[in-house]
């Protein structure tokens, strides 16, 4: 029997519950996010190394409420680094599960490439019983060294799913079961290293999107306006005058919003912000009401605004911003 080499498969760390630690094992709440290396994990699954030949690196270690778009974009280019040397097969990239979302999906629109790329996380410290670090690191391994997983965009993996970084939402605030896909539903399952997908995801990302790295300097702010019965339209002009150059809009249904909020959409879209309407539901598309608003689709508002922000980066107009929250 002809024996497979290995896949080598880089893992990047970054931080959060993943790797955080507290002083007792059932403090699930007050541990540090991100104290502990990458070493301490993988110490952990030592079986790791049958599945692949591991190298790993520890980024950066913040919990992920700190993960700035600046963050975002440091970890891409590393990302983009490591993806284009010929020995990388794979990589898996450890985060915090609070921005979990927008990382994956930032590093799904920027990152050019057919190679595996896995985000994993977990919802209980390393220091904890029942620590899911572990057999998450375990599993998003296993998913990144599978030849099925090439060409499927940045891949989520946690609690045995596999989930596309388009679908991801973190849905439970404690709960190990956190992640599901929503409408984009489950790509598959990882058990116990064993790797089987049924689905793909159908909207452009990696290697056929139209974002590229190299074109991305910084990512202009963007700020996120959730709607409230009552709220106060001034808002708006104030993350107008602090700078921001788009603004989403978490508004009602499919996209409702009072006529106060209505007035200053016009009045900040007069002075070039560029907003997108989405919605504060789940699930479902969203219509833009006001002239020259742009429809963020079925985009919950903290993807929306990752890509507003790589959008308006790369200098697109507003039809082109258009397009890409029907195409992605
Ligand atoms: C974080 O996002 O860094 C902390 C929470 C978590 O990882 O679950």
């Amino acid at each position: 029997m002809i024996e497979q080499k290995k896949k080598r498969i880089y893992i990047l760390g970054s931080g959060g519950t993943i790797a955080g630690l507290a002083p007792s094992p059932v403090d699930f709440f007050g541990y540090t996010a991100g104290a502990a290396v990458i070493d301490s994990l993988l110490h952990r699954v030592p079986e790791i190394n049958e599945l692949a030949e591991i190298i790993s690196e520890d980024f950066c270690s913040i919990a992920s409420e700190n993960a700035t778009p600046e963050v975002w974009l440091s970890i891409a280019r590393r990302a983009a680094e490591l993806l284009a040397d010929c020995t990388v097969d794979g990589l898996v990239i450890t985060s915090g599960t609070d921005t979990l979302e927008e990382l994956a999906y930032f590093l799904n629109l920027t990152l050019t490439t057919q190679k595996p790329v896995v985000v994993v996380g977990a919802m209980r410290p390393l220091s904890a019983y029942g620590s899911d670090g572990p057999v998450n690191l375990y599993n998003a391994v296993a998913v990144a060294a599978d030849d099925a997983s090439c060409g499927k965009g940045v891949l989520v993996v946690l609690n045995d799913t596999i989930l596309s970084a388009r679908g991801a939402v973190k849905q439970d605030s404690c709960r190990v079961h956190t992640f599901c896909g929503g409408d984009f539903g489950t790509l598959g399952y990882v058990l116990a290293g064993t790797v089987r997908f049924f689905a793909a995801p159908c909207s452009r990302h990696t290697y056929n999107s139209e974002f590229k790295l190299s074109d991305v300097h910084d990512l202009p702010p963007v700020d996120i306006f959730y709607m409230s019965g009552g709220a106060d339209a001034r808002l708006l002009n104030v993350m107008a005058d602090l700078g921001a150059c788009g603004v989403v809009v978490a508004g009602f249904g499919n996209g409702t919003f009072s006529d106060a909020v209505g007035e200053h959409l016009n009045e900040i879209m007069g002075e070039g912000v560029v907003c997108v309407v989405t919605s504060r539901c789940q699930t479902g598309l969203t219509r833009a009401t006001l002239s020259g608003l742009i429809a963020g689709g079925d985009f919950s508002p903290q993807k929306a605004r990752v890509l507003l922000m790589l959008a308006l980066a790369c200098n697109l107009g507003n039809a082109d911003i258009a397009r890409c929250f029907i195409e992605y």
